[in-house]
């Protein structure tokens, strides 16, 4: 089974800003305002107007889905299923939007909302605010980003652990390796005896624990590396 993992840079040439790189959302503003519980608690209309702004750009017609997103599901519909495990970091609906059948995200979505009032989760596309109501119980004033922000537990990863220990080639597409625990898992999948593949558009520093390294634009690398293993399959 292949194990893979994206992050930002899978979405950079859909236009969708990366955090990290120059330019990256992390260099225009600050993590604690806008990415963790405290930020929120200090100043929830900043924080509204930021994964707002996100949201709109996301949902603008100029942000389609790429060659490597399309890749990824290509490859997940030819290889028999089950055989791709699809992990993404991002919160864009990307892989989605390019067909891929089933995509574990990490970090949330732009296009949910979560209720701090009853706990359930809501598909939303438009804008959110202090003032918004819950589409499940209606109650003002209580919805939030569906987001992980910093300090908080990611998304199934029991899951995540449980595919990463069942893998033989785990595949990390577009991410910096800067944020654990996603960043950890490349050393579990090795540990457990996996093949290990980086592609992103330069070397992250972290070859000693990639077996191999393709580098260059992701809509480029990505097809490559999945047209190869269709020829084979
Ligand atoms: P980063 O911004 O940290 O890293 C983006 C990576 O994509 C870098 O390694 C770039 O070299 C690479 N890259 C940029 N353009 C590319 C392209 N066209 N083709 C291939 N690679 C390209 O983004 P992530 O690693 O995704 O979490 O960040 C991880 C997490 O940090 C995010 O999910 C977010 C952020 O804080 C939270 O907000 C919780």
């Amino acid at each position: 089974m292949i194990f893979i993992l994206t992050g930002a840079g899978i979405s950079q040439e859909s236009g969708i800003d990366t955090f990290r790189d120059k330019g990256g959302l992390w260099r225009k503003v600050r993590v604690e305002d806008v990415a963790t519980p405290a930020g929120f608690r200090r100043d929830a209309a900043k924080v509204h107007r930021f994964y707002n702004q996100r949201r709109k750009e996301l949902t603008s017609s100029r942000r389609v889905p790429n060659a490597a997103h399309l890749a990824l599901a290509e490859l997940a519909l030819t290889l028999d299923r089950g055989e791709v495990f699809l992990v993404t970091q991002n919160v864009d609906d990307l892989h989605e939007r390019a067909g891929s059948p089933e995509v574990c995200h990490l970090h949330g979505s732009l296009l949910s909302a979560l209720c701090l009032n009853c706990g359930r989760r809501s598909d939303w596309k438009g804008d959110m605010d202090r003032s918004s109501s819950c589409p499940k119980c209606a109650q003002k004033g209580g919805l939030r980003p569906d987001v992980v922000w910093f300090g908080e537990r990611p998304f199934h990863f029991d899951l995540v652990y449980e595919m990463l220990s069942r893998c033989s080639l785990f595949v990390s597409i577009g991410t910096s390796g800067a944020v654990y625990p996603a960043a950890g898992l490349v050393g579990g999948a090795k540990a457990s005896g996996a093949k290990t593949l980086e592609i992103n558009v330069v070397p992250t520093g972290r070859e000693k624990l990639f077996d191999e390294g393709l580098y260059g634009p992701a809509t480029e690398m990505v097809p490559l590396w999945t047209e190869k293993l269709i020829k084979n399959k």
